[in-house]
This record gives structure tokens, sequence and C-alpha cells, in this order.
């Protein structure tokens, strides 16, 4: 039994395809308990993002929803108008909460639009793809590149690879942890297709400055994206509520595509986002047709086939359920719990925070290795997200903090961390050896073993494993 392999005792493991089919109460019971187990790992509120909602009876709602159109694939829109109607409308919503509606003052002959993705990734990758058919058919280019800040996510460097862009990092600044400018304004060259922005970015959730990389955009006729996925559909409210948040979204003038997540602070399931664009004239390069195949004319307007009705249909469903007023009422329980645990960090002179965070934020230590306090604060259940150049680990607020004492256990708990880290039984932190970096970066050669290492993580998730008999 390994770690990625917990239940192979209990359920064992299946190898090839069963003769026999097996009762459907029978298997709801097994699937029914691995899902309460794991359930139980973050319902405690002690686990950073990536269960951005956490009501059951919302979920139970959304599998509802999902259950009537669960059966459909879209591509056939003739046979189910009604995705046309939950995607539009998604999409409106979407283009609504990121100001779309001041592109006509900036724009006057643009016409906002965008598109519903599988996630994030899928979001980038497609903006990516975008700008490099824009750029080759409007300018010519064929030596793409992007500027992007570190700190970006990977998804970025992901569609680089897919599609030929060649990637230039810019650093950050190490205190405010946002893009540094300069590096940004030195290097566009003639062959930069788009310049990337977070709001905000995944490793310290600051938002770098839109505004002046929109400024830059403009001057240079190029492309902006701004990475929104995990803060895309909370940082709008929080302004509204008053918070110090900058401008991100279509107020500015040279900001070209949005991506925001549905399924993270839009509360739907997995497998949804939203890729918007300021104008539809940039969609077009992400649309696809084939009209000389044997199969019939195709046309697929991203990179994915098929796609779930049920999805897209339980996505509408949670952005029509919460409204305006749903989405306000969470994201204020969240900044106000996000600025609280904020406050339990200051509270420590050896504990450091990255930047001007807002719901998501990131620490760290000059005086001890944070993975000390990573590890103290893992046997307490919590489980952040780790950081390396420098070390920092982080807590992406969602709404199972919200709940009553979370904010508490954090500060007394901390509290206790620091104390270990100020001691600890052991030199070397033992989540650092995972999370942790290498100091002053890798070199090739435990960059290639770290890659190796990974390649057997991916492995392990999708290779039943190896039986007792090595088969
Ligand atoms: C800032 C940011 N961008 C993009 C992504 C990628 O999103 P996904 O995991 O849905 O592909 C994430 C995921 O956490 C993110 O935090």
């Amino acid at each position: 039994m390994s770690d990625r392999h917990p239940y192979e005792d209990r359920f064992g493991v299946i190898r090839g395809m069963p003769g026999k089919g097996r009762p459907r109460d029978e298997i709801l019971a097994e699937m029914k308990w691995m899902g309460e187990e794991e359930d139980k790992v973050w319902q405690t509120g002690k686990c950073s993002g990536t269960m951005y909602c956490g009501d059951m009876e919302h979920y139970a709602f959304l599998n509802e929803a999902f259950s009537n159109f669960s059966h459909v694939n879209v591509l056939q829109r003739d046979m189910c108008p009604s995705a046309s109607k939950f995607e539009s409308e998604i999409i409106a919503m979407t283009l609504d909460m990121l100001h779309a509606d001041a592109v006509g003052s900036h724009h006057p002959d643009s016409v906002p639009c965008g598109s519903v993705t599988s996630g994030g990734t899928d979001s980038i990758v497609t903006a990516m793809l975008a700008y490099r058919d824009w750029a080759r058919a409007e300018k010519g280019i064929t030596q793409p590149n992007a500027i992007l800040p570190i700190t970006a996510h990977p998804a970025f460097d992901k569609g680089c690879h897919l599609f030929g862009i060649e990637p230039i990092k810019a650093p950050v600044d190490p205190d405010t942890t946002l893009v540094d400018m300069g590096f940004v304004r030195d290097h566009i060259d003639d062959n930069t297709i788009v310049l990337v922005g977070s709001a905000g970015n995944y490793p310290y959730g600051t938002i770098d400055p839109i505004e002046a990389l929109s400024d830059l955009a403009l001057e240079h006729d190029i492309g902006l994206h701004v990475d929104g996925c995990l803060g895309g559909f909370i940082l709008p409210w929080g302004q509204e509520l008053g918070y110090d948040i900058p401008i991100f979204d279509f107020r500015l003038p040279g900001v070209t595509t949005i991506s925001a997540d549905t399924h993270k602070y839009g509360y739907g399931l997995k497998g949804t986002s939203v890729l918007s664009y300021r104008e539809h004239s940039l969609r077009n390069h992400q649309y696809f047709t084939s009209t000389d195949w044997p199969g019939g004319k195709y046309l697929s307007p991203g990179l994915a086939g098929s796609r779930s009705g049920g999805l897209i249909a339980a996505t509408w469903a949670s952005m029509v359920s919460n409204g305006r007023e749903g989405y306000l009422a969470y994201a204020k329980q969240i900044f106000e719990a996000s600025y609280a645990m904020q406050d339990a960090v200051k509270s420590h002179d050896e504990l450091k925070l990255m930047g001007q965070p807002t719901w998501c934020f990131s620490f760290t230590s000059e005086v001890f290795d944070i993975y000390h306090v990573n590890d103290f604060m893992k046997e307490r259940g919590w489980r952040f997200n780790g950081q390396q150049y420098p070390n920092a680990v982080h807590m992406c607020v969602t709404r199972p903090q919200t709940q009553p004492g979370v904010v508490e256990t954090f500060a007394n708990d901390l509290a206790e961390a620091v104390k270990y880290a100020l001691s600890p039984p052991r030199e070397q932190p033992i989540s650092g050896a995972i999370y942790g970096g290498v100091p002053g970066g890798p070199t090739p050669e435990v960059g290639a073993f770290i890659r190796d290492v990974m390649f057997g993580m991916l492995d392990g998730m999708q290779d039943v494993p190896t039986s007792p008999t090595g088969s």
C-alpha cells in the first residue's frame, strides 16, 4: 500500500476490465466512503485553497443541476440549446463583473465576449494560442515572445511550450513581490505579442501593476492578459467592499483578455473557467474549424472537442444562485478571515508577510526556515501551499476558513509553531524537502533529478500500483 493508493488493501486494485458488472449500491457505497474520508481533510477549515466553497448544500444543488445535463455533449448544439443559454449567460455575467461595460468608453468599436473553458490552465493556454495566431495573422510575427512575471502560473509556460512562444521571465521586486516594470519595458521587442500580469498571483496572492502594464500594452499595440484565475471571482467583490484593491479589469484600456475561474471563487463544480476578451476579433483566433473532413464540417470553440453539458449547467446554476449579493457576502467573510489571519502572522516578529496581500497571503521568516513552522502546523492538521526562492508558505483563504473558531485556532497554533521553529528538534525541516527550494536555485543536475521524481509522481497517479508479484 502506498500514500497514493491507500485503498489498495481495503478495496483491492482493478488491473483489467471486470468480466461481470458489480451492483450499483455496492459501487456507490464504496465511492461514498472514499469521498467522505477525503472531505474530512478540508472540512476542518485548515486547508489552503482548492475547496473554495465547502458548502455541502451548495454542492448538492450543483450536483442536481449537473444531473439534468450530465449525459449531454454540448458540441451538438441543435440537441441542447440550453447549453447556449447557459454558456452565453455565464460569459455575460463574468463580463459584467469584470466591468466590460467600460470597453465602449475606450474602444467604442469593440464588443467584449468570452469563452467557457475547462479550467484556469485551459483559459490561459487558449489565450496564448489566440495571441500567437493573432500576431501571426495581423503582424506577420513568426518568432513570438511573451513577457511574464516569474510569479505567473506555470500554465503560461505550458501555453508557450505548446505553441512555440518564447517566455521571457520578468523578475519581481523581493519586497513587494510585484513584477519589475523596468524589466518588462526594456524587453519588449518587435516579436512581443503579449504581456502578462496576475490579479492575484498564486504564490503570494499579490496583484501586479496592471495599470502600468496596460499603458505599455497600448503603447506597443500588443496584448495584455490578466490572470484572474484565482482572484477574478473574488477581487471585484473586494473592491466593492472598499478594500484597497487596484483596478485590474476591462476598465483599463490595455487589458485585452482576462481569465477568471468559475470553479474557484465562482463556487461552481470543478471543470470550468471563463476567458474574457475585450474584442471579438481576438477570440476568432481560438476557434477551430475543419471544412473538408469526410466526417462532416467540424467546428469547436477551443482546445476541447466534446464538452460536458452538466458542468456548464452547474456553473450557470452556481452563478445565478449566488448573484451579486451572495458573492459579496461570502467575499466579505473571506476578506475578514484573511486579514485576521494576517494579523496573527504580523504579531510575530519572526514572521514576514510577502508583499501586501489581500485575501490570499504568504509568509516567510528571516529568523528560521519557515518549513519548521509548516512541519508543526501540518501536525495540527493545517495544509498550506509551499513556495520556494525564498521558502514561504501560503494560505489562500476560502469559505471553509470562515467557519467559527478557525481563525482563532490558526492564531493559537501559529504561536506554538513559532516557538517550535525557534528551537526545532531537527536541523532540516521535513516538509522543506518536498516544498522548499534549493538555496540560490537548482543546478541542472538537481533540476533533472527533481523532474524525474515529479515524473514518477505523475506515473504514480495514473498507473495502477504494481502487484505483489511485480506485474
Ligand atoms: C493564478 C492562477 N492561475 C492559473 C491557475 C490554473 O488554474 P487551474 O488549476 O484551474 O488550471 C491557478 C490555479 O491555482 C492560479 O492560482
